[in-house]
């Protein structure tokens, strides 16, 4: 079968399974190249599948040989339709990983219920004993509450007024004005149980409670902070709330692991085209006039440089790890630097649909959104029938 990408809105209703196999063994050359990290050895990464996760899966099993457990929420493919990206990425994962001699195995399912936390314990309890890290790297708009059954739903709203500015239609290239109403006080509570601490914090008790971390064992969840800019919809909008109670969550996690030595950390990550982000009102324009300076930099990222640089500079060094006033390690320093921001704030004043082609780089988002969905990357055949891809590996 030849598939094409199928976009409605803001998703891609296709995702091609050769190009995400070829995604996942670009990350793996990626840190191979950059040589062995004394990492973490078992490793459990909760949204394994796409964005940061897998980048953090990947970043473990082959820059310090760690035994990984992926939990994440991905579709199988069915009749007339593809899987979605996080399940081709995931079994290619799995393929290069056992080829290589490396322990991995996958849980597909909801992570905020009991059911798939009880799955993983089980999983660990018979083939790894115990983790020795912890990624949460779940993003989702919707979350069922375990203990009450509610439905939460997250919005991406502005707090105290309405919030209006520019955005990009990064298809069309159309840089519009937006306003986005404020958020009431429900949109609030709603947006902070699903992105919010809560369930990362369950997760560390179940785990604790078996016995299931190592001495020493670190628990990472990823957050982000961004420009001036972008504050009213993103840090200090409902999303930023969440990120507030996540932050604040590693500081009560950090609390219970002292007995165990563990640790618990944020690390405020780089702002990347995902599935997640591209949603986001003004992000988009944000990010292509950031990817233009960053790369005109030669400081430009993906998650991939993100995580090793994560684990290589600021995890694993063998000396304490270098955080913020806040507590917060940062890998979105090249991305705040002063000189980058100064330059991204003035080509905000200056983008409009005409100017945006020259002074932004909607290309590269462009490119950027198609890989997450495995289309337009180097070395694939589009033309030849693109392999199936029905199982997992090592999906338990
Ligand atoms: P993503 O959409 O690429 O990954 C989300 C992962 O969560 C996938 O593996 C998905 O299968 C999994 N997932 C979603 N709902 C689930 C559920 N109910 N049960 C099990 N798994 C589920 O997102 P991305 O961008 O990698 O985000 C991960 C974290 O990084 C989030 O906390 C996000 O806020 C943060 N972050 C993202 C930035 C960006 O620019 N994309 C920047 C800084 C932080
Ligand atoms: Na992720």
């Amino acid at each position: 079968m030849i598939i094409e990408p199928r976009m409605r809105g803001f998703i891609c209703l296709t995702a091609h399974p050769d190009g995400c196999a070829q995604n996942v063994k670009n990350q793996i050359e990626y840190v191979k190249s950059k040589g062995a990290i004394n990492g973490p050895k078992k490793v459990l990464v909760i949204g394994a599948s796409t964005g940061f996760g897998l980048a953090s899966r990947i970043a473990a099993a082959y820059g310090s040989g760690a035994s990984t457990i992926g939990v994440f929420f991905e579709k199988a493919p069915s009749e007339g339709k593809t899987a979605s990206p996080g399940w081709y990425n995931t079994a290619a994962f799995e393929k290069e990983a056992h080829a290589a001699g490396l322990y991995a195995k996958s849980i597909n399912g909801d992570a905020f219920s009991k059911e798939i936390k009880e799955k993983t314990i089980e999983l660990i309890k018979a083939d790894l004993g115990q983790v020795d890290l912890v990624i949460y790297s779940l993003a989702s708009p919707v979350r069922k509450h375990p203990d009450t059954e509610v439905l939460h739903r997250s919005t991406l709203k502005p707090i105290g007024g309405t919030y209006t500015n520019k955005t990009v239609d990064f298809h069309t290239g159309n840089v519009s004005e937006i306003s986005i109403e404020q958020a009431t006080e429900e949109d609030i509570a709603n947006t902070v149980a699903v992105m919010g601490g809560e369930d990362w914090s369950m997760w560390i008790d179940a785990l604790k409670a078996e016995n299931l971390l190592a001495e020493g064992a670190t628990t990472v969840a990823y957050s982000y902070i961004g420009p001036a800019l972008t504050e009213p919809v993103y840090r200090k909008g409902t999303i930023g709330r969440a990120k507030d109670d996540l932050e604040a969550t590693a500081f009560k996690i950090a609390d219970k692991l002292k007995d165990i030595d563990g640790k618990a950390y944020v690390s405020v990550n780089k702002a990347l085209v995902t599935q997640a982000s591209s949603a986001i009102p003004v992000i988009p324009l944000y990010i292509s006039l950031l990817y233009k300076v960053m790369k005109a930099e030669g400081v430009h990222e993906g998650t991939i440089e993100q995580i090793q640089r994560l684990y290589a500079d600021r995890l694993y060094t063998g000396n304490a790890v270098p955080v913020d006033e806040k507590g917060r390690i940062r890998i979105d320093d090249w991305e705040m630097r002063e000189d980058i921001q100064t330059k991204v704030a003035k080509l905000w004043e200056e983008a409009t649909t005409e100017t945006l082609p020259a002074i932004g780089d909607l290309p590269g988002y462009r490119a950027d959104f198609l890989s997450l969905f495995g289309f337009e990357i180097d070395k694939v055949d589009y033309q030849k029938d693109a392999q199936e891809v029905v199982e997992i590996e090592g999906l338990v």
